[in-house]
């Protein structure tokens, strides 16, 4: 038995998957495309896999969307987007990879691709390369990718991320047919990170969340795009405090009734080698749904359709911790567990999953209500010397009285946990011992833990 793959995350059948690609909502369905090496279980030879679902928890496999074709001398099709263009077909934007001068450092292309039968096949334009590095003119653009595109008041606008004398950039350009683009601008530029991948720009009124992955944790700016297409940032953040391992290279889905949905790729990093030791590696993240608030603070919540998998539920309301325990035995690798605690201002509080009876194993999450500090402790999450053991750490401030909702998804080796919808720590863990399958929680410090709710439920696998 495998007890590390995923069971309700989305994930290729087998071999390895990197990014989520052109998620799109068309004629009644959702597609979701993925970075795909279909030959093996470690980055290489990039193809897009592809899959299809009616309510985005239940995806079938769709034969594969984008091959290199060597024969244009193309090595890899890197990551893109999907968009619907003036005639109603559905368009791929995605980077094409070649040999030595346009390979990804040095010259990439932007390259498009066209769906005639409800995007079962894809054709490559003749006209490809759509966007060649000489747009920007004297500007030598390096590590140029990952386009994302999208439409307002009848005009097309992409972005796409870079590095330009050894700093990170988003480059804007626009277009009235798909074909013909005009490099705007230099949009933004972040100095401390050499290239940045993925742009994702998300329209919330007349504000916009730009989104980018840096080699590092990925970051959002809610700010203003001004006239002359350059970005200021009103406010950053960060969408996952996992490290890049956790969370990368996330890519956005307007849905049926336009929320934006959000996957971001979740590596096999924290076992100490990219290795999928059963012939698969990656998988996507649950899908979050992003809003703003008033405050325009970006706001977190997991896909509420994910309810439709919890059975076996034990629930618990107005219950307090004093010095005892509370264990609930064997409850399987594949979960969800929900938290309301109101905070007094003095508890330190610890939740456990994937727990052995002896707690030689255990995955903690632990909040501290006087150093306002949540955690996901790795460090006894497994018994392998092999595998990461960092503990992923935030800031939340809580005032007494508040209520605190914690929810964590436990699949396998995946966790996930969101933080009153503001703080989201997602990672992988590794345990070996079949029997840590309890979940507790108990109280380190303080008098009292006041539970206000606690719901755990088994989840159903996806498949
Ligand atoms: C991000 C990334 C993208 C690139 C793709 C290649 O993880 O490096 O920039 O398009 O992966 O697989």
């Amino acid at each position: 038995m495998d007890l590390y793959k995923p069971q309700y995350h989305f994930m290729p059948d087998k071999n390895w998957m990197n990014d989520p690609n052109g998620p799109i909502y068309y004629k009644g369905k959702y597609h979701l495309f993925y970075q795909y090496n279909p030959n093996d279980y470690h980055w290489g030879t990039m193809h897009w896999g592809h899959a299809i679902s009616e309510d985005l928890i239940h995806w079938k496999h769709l034969p594969i969307a984008l091959s290199p074709s060597n024969e244009l001398g193309e090595t890899h099709c890197f990551s893109g987007c999907t968009v619907i263009n003036n005639d109603g077909l559905p368009t791929i934007f995605y980077t094409s990879i070649g040999e030595n001068e346009r390979d990804a450092k040095n010259g990439a292309q932007q390259w498009m691709a066209v769906s005639h039968d409800d995007m079962l096949t894809w054709e490559k334009c003749d006209s490809n390369p759509v966007l060649k590095l000489n747009i920007h003119g004297e500007m030598d653009i390096k590590e140029w990718r990952d386009p994302f595109v999208w439409k307002e008041n009848e005009v097309w606008y992409m972005v796409l991320g870079g590095g330009y004398k050894e700093k990170g950039c988003v480059l804007i350009y626009n277009s009235f047919d798909l074909k013909n683009w005009k490099f705007l601008n230099k949009m933004y530029e972040d100095p401390d990170f050499k290239f940045l991948e993925c742009p994702n720009m998300l329209k919330f009124g007349e504000k916009y969340v730009l989104v980018y992955s840096p080699s590092d944790i990925v970051r959002y700016h809610v700010g203003t795009l001004n006239e002359d297409f350059t970005f200021t940032s009103e406010y950053e953040g960060i969408l996952d405090n996992s490290g890049w391992e956790g969370f990368y290279a996330p890519n956005t889905l307007i849905d049926r009734i336009g929320r934006k949905i959000m996957w971001g790729w979740m590596t096999e990093g924290s076992r100490g080698e990219f290795d999928g030791a059963n012939g698969w590696s990656g998988a996507q993240s649950i899908p979050r749904v992003l809003t703003l608030d008033s405050h325009n603070s970006l706001k977190m919540e997991p896909l509420p359709e994910y309810e439709m998998l919890r059975y076996d539920e034990k629930s618990y309301e107005n219950t307090v911790i004093f010095k005892n325990k509370m264990i609930f035995e064997k409850r399987g690798r594949a979960l969800e567990i929900e938290l309301e605690i109101k905070i007094n201002g003095d508890e330190d509080f610890s939740l456990n999953v994937l727990e052995s009876p002896n707690e030689e194993e255990k995955t903690t999450i632990r909040y501290d209500a006087v150093a306002g500090e949540i955690f996901v402790d790795r460090s006894n999450s497994s018994n392998s010397e092999k595998v990461h053991k960092t503990i992923l750490r935030s800031s939340l401030k809580k005032e007494n009285g508040q209520l605190l909702t914690i929810r964590v998804f436990v699949d396998y080796s995946i966790i996930e946990v969101f933080a009153d919808s503001e703080i989201c720590l997602s990672t992988r863990i590794y345990p070996i011992l079949e029997s840590s399958e309890n979940v507790s929680l108990e109280l380190n410090k303080g008098n009292k833990l006041n539970i206000e709710k606690l719901n755990l439920w088994r989840m159903k696998s996806i498949w």
